[in-house]
């Protein structure tokens, strides 16, 4: 058996549903603020990653677990919650970090992910590193705007990014859960090509069959916007990333298309799955 943390999320929903139907049985967990998927071979497990003794049901008889600890993980101890894993038998660990923790090695604002890693790779278990650069999912932050405006607001319209579909990182993850030959790995996973902005939102409006505006943000007109989801070092270090990416952060990465034997998705698919909630 498999549990799954973050099991109601982007990345989660997709991996939960990926494992069951390969047969693989699933005890998907999150805090049950959203919807649960519901599916055969799915078990659902209501716990609080930051009260690791809430995840020791979910953990008994577990092989492998995969860790999303949500936002920066600053309120997490990554420390108590390996214990607990450990000592109900799990072998295997798959945490989903962050790009940024290796290619920002200094920034506060991923310092907590780089500590979670450190715990994870001397935890003594079989652990796997994926580190996804900025997500398709991202675009959601524009769905209210695209709906009853047909406009996109943001940052930097014109820098480029390899954005990753949350669902190829799931589909990752299920196949290193699984195998052991990716023990000891980190892994970086993007999209195929940049995309930018501007273009992102030109997408949007074809799959809606409709032009969309794009309005670009000041980068403080950014801030202030973030600033009312997200704490501050985040805001600081994901601007950062947007407005002026390093080399590494916009290179393709390989790691998707070795692991899965195809090239990974790109926007316009997922555009094509999810447009829906831009209507
Ligand atoms: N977005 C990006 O561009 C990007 C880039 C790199 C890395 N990442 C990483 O990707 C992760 C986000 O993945 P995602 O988009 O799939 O997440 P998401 O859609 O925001 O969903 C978060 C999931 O975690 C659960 N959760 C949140 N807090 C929890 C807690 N304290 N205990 C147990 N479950 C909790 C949520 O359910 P409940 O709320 O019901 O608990 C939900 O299932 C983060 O770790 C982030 O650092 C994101």
């Amino acid at each position: 058996m498999i549990v799954v943390t973050g099991a109601t999320g982007n990345v989660g929903r997709v991996l939960t549903e990926t494992l069951a139907a390969a047969g693989e049985p699933v005890t998907a967990v999150s805090r049950g603020t959203l919807p649960v998927p519901v599916s055969d071979g799915i078990r659902y497990h209501r716990a609080d990653l930051a009260d690791p003794e809430t995840l020791r049901p979910a953990l008994a008889g577990a092989r492998a677990l995969f860790l999303l600890v949500s936002g920066a993980g600053a309120d997490l101890s990554p420390d108590d919650i390996l214990d607990v894993a450990k000592a109900s038998g799990v072998r295997r660990i798959v945490l989903l970090s962050s790009q940024a923790a290796g290619t920002r090695p200094q920034s506060i604002s991923h310092a907590p992910l780089r500590g979670i890693e450190n715990v994870v790779r001397q935890s003594g278990m079989a652990w796997t590193i994926l580190r996804p650069g900025g997500f398709a999912s991202n675009a959601y932050a524009w769905a209210e705007a695209v709906r009853s405006r047909r406009t996109v607001a943001a940052p930097f319209g014109d820098v480029g990014l390899p954005v990753v579909d949350p669902a190829d990182i799931a589909e990752v993850a299920a196949t290193v859960l699984r195998d052991d030959q990716h023990a000891g790995q980190i892994y970086e996973l993007t999209g195929p090509t940049l995309t930018t902005p501007r273009k992102r939102a030109r997408i949007l409006g074809e799959a809606l069959g409709e032009p969309i505006r794009f309005v670009e943000q000041t980068p403080e007109q950014a801030r202030a916007q973030m600033l009312q989801f997200m704490p501050e070092p985040v805001v600081d270090g994901t601007l950062s990333i947007l407005g002026d990416p390093t080399p590494p952060e916009k290179r393709i990465s390989p790691h998707t298309a070795e692991i899965l034997g195809r090239a990974p998705r790109t926007f316009d698919d997922w555009t094509q799955r999810h447009v829906d909630a831009f209507r």
